[in-house]
């Protein structure tokens, strides 16, 4: 094992799945996915703990076999953050900074952003993110990098992102609970930007949306900074749930039809019937449930669409739109979306990194792909993967996770 390494954590906790990447950084910064895993998430509801103990088991279950399996313990992580009170405010905030000639420095730019917070954000939201969009020196606005810059007047237009505290502080008690520190909470579609998108697309204009389980999540980029975040409360398991009510089938069932037989591009299957169960013994006329899906997707677009709307960037979005997320892994879905978006997309996977790259190169782990490759840029990111001390406190339990190759290759 090269000491120079150091690790890194990504941990996505989902409505559904927990997911967790674990990267090692060589000494010129470049990146390996070196282990992952997924297990069933429970306690969780439209992305936020309903309890403490259901996601903290499932976070401790996912990654013990990981752990056994390499002989390490994940100590901390970036880790997602989901559900509808993730948002984004505009915000503006303007400084003296003294006589014209004063060249600005950090302290200006800490100063502008925090009266650009203090104030417009409500006491009971922890701020995640401020990304400053545009300075203004003296009215003369579109400035990026007023560093250095000389002014009298310095005035910023930001962008937050927050979230409810209540949120915040049970996702990062339940990660506590297994033993692991939620060093910072970054939202869902925020985190599978990070590993899907390239710089061009941010530049031009780009949306990613997670569809997962309960929520699908949404970030859209343009000038090269995050333009707004937003969730809406319905996700891929409301299909599933509806398949159920009207079939009148269980959910288990209505999953297999959802992912076996259902296609984006409805009415193009030509076999009239859906055989399932071990022997083919249930069969469903395609057409009925082709109709069920079909209307919970249109909603579920047509939220997305309103979002777009409200950020005006509906139709504005040049790299069209990405999906990531369990829910696209629906075969052909881009077509349905593009159909209800008006605007291209695609399935987004994530960037090919060194490592075993290619085990995670999958819609459904994007977050956590993400969320390590913003810890691995976070210097201060300290030994989060120690040598597992001999009296570990957790209490490894289950074994079924799908957990592949760790560590053997560094
Ligand atoms: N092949 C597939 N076709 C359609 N939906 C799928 C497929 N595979 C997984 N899903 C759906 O994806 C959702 C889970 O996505 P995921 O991103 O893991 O959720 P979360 O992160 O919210 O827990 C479930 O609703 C599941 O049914
Ligand atoms: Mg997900």
């Amino acid at each position: 094992m090269d000491n120079d390494n150091r690790f890194v954590t990504g941990l996505d906790v989902g409505t559904e799945n927990v997911r967790a990447v674990i990267a090692s950084i060589n000494k010129d910064g470049k990146i390996a996915i070196v282990g992952f895993n997924e297990g069933k998430s429970a306690g969780m509801r439209k992305g936020i703990p309903a309890n403490l103990t259901g996601p903290a088991e499932s976070i401790d279950r996912m990654l013990g076999d990981a752990e056994r399996m390499g002989g390490y313990d994940v100590r901390s992580a970036y880790v997602s953050i989901n559900g509808s009170t993730v948002i984004s405010t505009q915000t503006e905030g303007m400084i003296a900074v003294g006589a014209v000639e004063h060249e600005i420095d950090v302290e200006d730019l800490n100063r502008v952003e925090d009266i650009a917070v203090s104030g417009r954000i409500p006491a009971n939201r922890d701020v995640l993110d401020v990304i400053p969009l545009e300075f203004a020196l003296d009215g003369q606005g579109g400035i990026k990098d007023p560093l250095g810059m000389a002014g009298a007047r310095l005035e910023i237009r930001a962008n937050v992102v927050s979230a409810l505290t209540p949120n915040c502080e049970n996702l990062k008690k339940a990660t506590q609970t297994a033993d692991v520190q939620a060093l910072r909470l970054v939202p869902t579609a925020v985190a599978a930007a990070k590993a899907v998108l390239d710089e061009r697309q941010k530049e031009n204009g780009v949306a990613v949306v997670d569809l997962g389980a309960a929520t699908s999540s949404i970030a859209i980029y343009e000038e090269g900074d995050l333009q707004y975040v937003g969730v809406v409360p319905i996700g891929s398991n409301n299909i599933t749930n509806d398949l159920a009510i009207v079939l009148a089938i269980e959910p288990e069932l209505a999953e297999e039809i959802k992912t076996r037989f259902i296609t984006g591009d409805f009415g193009s299957n030509k076999s009239v019937a859906i055989k399932v169960g071990k022997h083919g013994e249930r069969t469903f006329e395609r057409k009925e449930v082709e109709e069920v899906v079909k209307a919970r997707l249109e909603e579920i677009f047509t939220e997305i669409r309103k979002k777009l709307k409200s950020a005006k960037y509906d139709q504005r979005l040049p790299e069209g739109i990405i999906l990531t997320g369990g829910g696209a892994k629906m075969r052909d879905i881009e077509l349905f979306a593009k159909e209800c978006l008006e605007a291209s997309v695609k399935i987004g996977v994530p960037k090919q990194l060194d490592g075993v790259s290619n085990a995670v190169s999958k819609p459904e782990f994007a977050v956590a792909v993400g969320l390590a490759m913003f810890a691995a840029e976070d210097v201060e990111y300290q030994a989060p993967i120690d040598k597992k001390s001999k009296k570990s406190k957790k209490k490894k339990s289950g074994s079924g996770g799908l957990f592949k190759k760790l560590f053997s290759k560094f």
